[in-house]
Order: C-alpha cells, then sequence, then structure tokens
C-alpha cells in the first residue's frame, strides 16, 4: 500500500534517489547529459534536500513522499507564488512505478496544502517534448498558457519550458 506522508530528515537520501532516476529517465531522450548532470547535481544532493525538508513555509510546502513499505517511491512539492496561485515545483516518481496512481496520489496531496493556504489556481512548468510529464498534467485538467525559455540553460543551450494551468 502506497502512503503519502510529509517528508522528513529520514527520507532525504530516497527523494535524491527518486528525484535523479527519474530526471534521468525522464530527459535523456530530449536533453544532453551535460544539462542533466548540471540540474541534477543543483538540485538533488543531500544539503539542499535536507534543507528544503527542514524548512517550509507558505512559499515553498516542502517536500512529499510516496511510502511503499518506507521505500521512497515518489517525491513533490510545491508553493504559493501570489495571492490566489500554488504551483507545482517538483514531482518525480521512480521510473518503475508510473501509472499506478502515485503521482495522483501526491498531486492531491500538494493541491490540498495549497488550498489550504488560500489558493484557487495552480501553475506548473514543464519542459517541452517531456512526454513523460505533459500527458500527467493535461489528464488533471491543466491547460497551456505560453512558452518559455527554460530554466538553467547556458551559453548555446535553448531548452524551452511550457507553462501549463488549471483552477483547483
Ligand atoms: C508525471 C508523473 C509524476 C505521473 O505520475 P503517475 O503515477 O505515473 O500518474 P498516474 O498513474 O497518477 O496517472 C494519472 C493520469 O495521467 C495519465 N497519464 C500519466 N502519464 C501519462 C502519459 N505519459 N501518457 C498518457 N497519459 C498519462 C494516466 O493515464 C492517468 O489518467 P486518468 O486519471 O484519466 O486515469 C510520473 O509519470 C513521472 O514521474 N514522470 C516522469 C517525471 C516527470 O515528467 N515529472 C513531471 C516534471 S514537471
Amino acid at each position: 500500500m502506497i502512503t503519502i506522508e510529509k517528508a522528513n530528515p529520514h527520507h532525504v537520501e530516497g527523494i535524491i534517489r527518486v528525484c535523479s532516476e527519474s530526471y534521468w529517465a525522464t530527459y535523456k531522450e530530449t536533453h544532453s547529459e551535460a544539462y542533466i548532470q548540471r540540474v541534477v547535481s543543483e538540485f538533488y544532493h543531500y544539503e539542499r534536500v535536507l534543507s528544503e525538508v527542514v524548512h517550509t513555509s507558505r512559499d515553498w510546502g516542502g517536500y512529499f513522499v510516496a511510502l511503499d513499505h518506507e521505500r521512497v517511491v515518489g517525491a513533490g512539492g510545491g508553493g504559493i507564488i501570489s495571492d490566489h496561485a500554488g504551483e507545482i515545483f517538483v514531482l518525480y516518481l521512480d521510473p518503475n512505478r508510473r501509472y499506478e496512481g502515485i503521482g495522483t496520489l501526491l498531486l492531491n496531496t500538494i493541491t490540498e496544502q495549497q488550498k489550504n493556504f488560500g489558493a484557487s489556481e495552480q501553475w506548473v512548468s514543464v519542459q517541452k517534448g517531456n512526454m513523460k510529464g505533459i500527458p500527467f498534467y493535461e489528464a488533471k485538467g491543466f491547460q497551456l498558457q505560453y512558452e518559455k525559455l527554460g530554466y538553467g540553460n547556458v551559453e548555446g543551450e535553448s531548452y524551452r519550458s511550457l507553462r501549463y494551468w488549471r483552477k483547483i
């Protein structure tokens, strides 16, 4: 059985494992190894994730983890970005555990938190071409709003991201 919990420091290594493996599995066909390596090492290292587990607020509601017998199989989190809007900042599953409804459980939990903070709409950025993420958000009622230059490009790169929105 899968349970969703607010992450604590015991989950940090599991969050790093799941997010790094999922990031590689998701982007290896569309992004260069150098790009993936850069993003994974910026976001998913011990000190940063521990700090993001410990320091939570309205702006960053902390990580939630999906646990299967204490093992982290998914992780996600978001925050409030303006008066009535929340955003999903991160949502990744163990690549072998997709299509079991775990992403839905995590998204629902983050959404409840954001509603409790007063949000009535929700945003998410998805990398253009991410066919492991876009159909999920579209199934959840998110609609494409606009395209912009992606995060983390360095000289010579021009990866783009898509901004999706829904009412909650
Ligand atoms: C996106 C992700 C978190 C979704 O989690 P999941 O547990 O696989 O999704 P669920 O099983 O809860 O599926 C929910 C719905 O989305 C649909 N869906 C999910 N991924 C899909 C895909 N690639 N293509 C088509 N439909 C998809 C499911 O059919 C289901 O539809 P339904 O509710 O109408 O039955 C997960 O697939 C993942 O980790 N993807 C790779 C990482 C990623 O892209 N994260 C988002 C970065 S912004």
